[in-house]
Parts: structure tokens; sequence; C-alpha cells
């Protein structure tokens, strides 16, 4: 455990990009000793704050529930009563948390690499926890998915898996390419082809997803995410689901030990057809409890630098 602790010293925590294979697999494997009970690590009283400018459940609460499992201290910070209103800058907002003391701020934020300017600020003192940036990275989700993986299957190397969906626009999908590669996984793509882009090619094949649901280990599915289309085309629920969604006839084609992943919130009958969110094969819920000790290990080593 002592081990764990030591490679998992962090300043920031912002992107897979600058993370080390090593770092990556000593936080997997110390989310998984949190959850299996083991005392948090890290000195003295510490304070956090969560600044999220776009909509979240998971990541959001489950920062928090994080946090206080670990026994921060946690600031209250409502954007739409803070001086945000009055045009203050998100750097100048955490400039001051910092200020007054906060150790480790979580930002989910709609700009692309947002945390750039704080993580170079000669001022900013608190940590930097990256809780989604745009359509950038997503990479406390990419951990709790590894996690996941590493639950199921005790390694990467040779693991087919499947990301399906909206790629372009989803930060879980590009942080989970990146990751996954790199720790040895096979990558597969699918999903409408105008939601696909050529720079994937680097992590993967597209395949059709009647060809991958026979071959794969993980079934990674992926939020349509209207909030970021310009235009939905001629998008129907109907028709996703018959050609790009996981239907019960296609979770029938699956390999025996296969799994579904899939970050939520889930339009159901769009990317997932009926209950198979619960499927048993299904581990979207161990991703969300998952989540939790995930954090817990970001959030002690960034405290622990
Ligand atoms: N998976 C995920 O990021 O969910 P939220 O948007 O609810 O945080």
């Amino acid at each position: 455990m002592k081990e764990a602790i030591e490679r998992t010293r962090l300043d920031h925590f912002v992107s897979v990009e600058t993370l080390e294979n090593e770092e990556v697999t000593a936080l997997i494997k110390r989310a998984g000793e949190l959850k299996w009970g083991a005392a948090p690590q890290y000195a003295g009283i510490k304070y956090a704050v969560n600044l999220f400018f776009e909509s979240s459940t998971r990541t959001h609460k489950s920062f928090e529930m994080a946090e206080n499992k670990l026994g921060l201290k946690v600031i209250d910070f409502e954007p739409s009563t803070s001086s945000l209103t009055k045009g203050e800058s998100l750097y100048d907002t955490v400039l001051t948390m910092a200020a007054i003391g906060v150790d480790v701020a979580v930002i989910r934020h709609g700009s692309e690499s947002f945390y750039t300017d704080l993580i170079n600020s000669p001022t900013i003192s608190c940590s930097i926890i990256n809780g989604g940036d745009g359509a950038g990275q997503h990479p406390s989700q990419c951990l709790l998915d590894l996690m996941t993986i590493y639950e199921e299957f005790g390694s990467f190397e040779g693991l087919k898996v499947a990301i399906v969906g909206d790629l372009t626009h989803s930060r879980v999908a590009r942080s989970n390419m990146q990751m996954l590669q790199r720790l040895g996984a096979e990558i597969y793509f699918s999903g409408p082809p105008e939601w696909y882009n050529p720079s994937f090619d680097q992590y993967g094949q597209y395949r059709p997803l009647d060809e991958l649901v026979k071959m794969v280990d993980v079934m990674m599915l992926l939020r349509v995410q209207h909030e970021r289309h310009e235009t939905y085309g001629n998008f129907s629920t109907a028709s996703y689901l018959e050609k790009y969604g996981l239907t019960a006839d296609r979770e029938r084609n699956m390999l025996g030990h296969a799994i579904i992943m899939h970050p939520a919130p889930v339009n159901h009958d769009v990317e997932l057809q009926g209950t198979l969110m619960e499927c048993p094969r299904s581990r979207i819920v161990t991703q969300m409890q998952n989540g939790v000790y995930a954090r817990m290990a970001i959030l002690e080593a960034v405290l622990a630098h």
C-alpha cells in the first residue's frame, strides 16, 4: 500500500496525457484498496471546492462523496450566486479560492483545456482536478472506467474494447482511447460515420457494430451528446438504436464473459435498449460505485504532493 501512495503524488489531475502508465496503474490499485476498506492517507485538515459550470450528477456528487469519505472540509460554491454573475473570470475565481485556503479545486467547464492558465499560474497554489473540459478530457471518468475493467479482467493487455457512438463529442471516449491503447488494449470503434474522426485511426479500427458485438470483451457505449451538436440532422432515437445502439438481439450475440459499460447518463432506447442498463453483464452501476473510490484515490494523490 505504501508503494502505491508514493507513486501517486500529483500536483494536478487534468488530463490522461500527462499521466505515466505506472501512475495510472497505481491509482487503479489504490482505488481498489480504498473500495475494500483501506484507511485514507493524507496529513492535516484540507479544504476542497467543487466548481461545476456544466451540469453533472455523477462526477459532482461522487467527488463530493469522495471528499466526505476522506474527511475533507468541502467549501460550498454555487456559480449562479457567485461573483461570476458580475463578470468575474474562472481564473480570478480559482485565485480567490486558493487565496482563502482551498487545497484542491475540482472543476467542470465547457472550455477545452480551461485548466492550462490555472496550473501554470505563479500565484494559484491549490491543486486542480479536471471534472470534464468541453469535448477535451474526462480523466476521472477514465480512471473509474479503467478500475472497472481491471476489476473484471485483471489486466488490459490484449483486451478487445469497443467504443461506440458519439465519438467526436465525447471527452470520455478521448481519454479512454488514449489510455487503454497505452495500457495494451485493442481498441475498436463504431457508431455514426459522421461522428467518427480520422484522428481516431491512431488508436483503433472502425468496424460495423454487428461484427464487434461478437468479438469484444468490453462494449463501451457513449451518450449521444445533443447539447454539443449544432444540428441533429435527421437524428431519430429509433433509427439510432437500430443502427448503432445495443439492442437485445445484439446483446445476445455478445461473448459470454463480455461486459457492457456506459459513462451515463444513459439515453434509454437510444444507446441501450430497454432494461439492458441493469442486465447481468452491465457494469454501469459498478462504474458509478467505483467513481467514488477512483476519485478518493485522485484526491489523495493531489493532497499528498
Ligand atoms: N459520466 C458523467 O460524467 O456523468 P455526469 O455528467 O452526470 O457527471
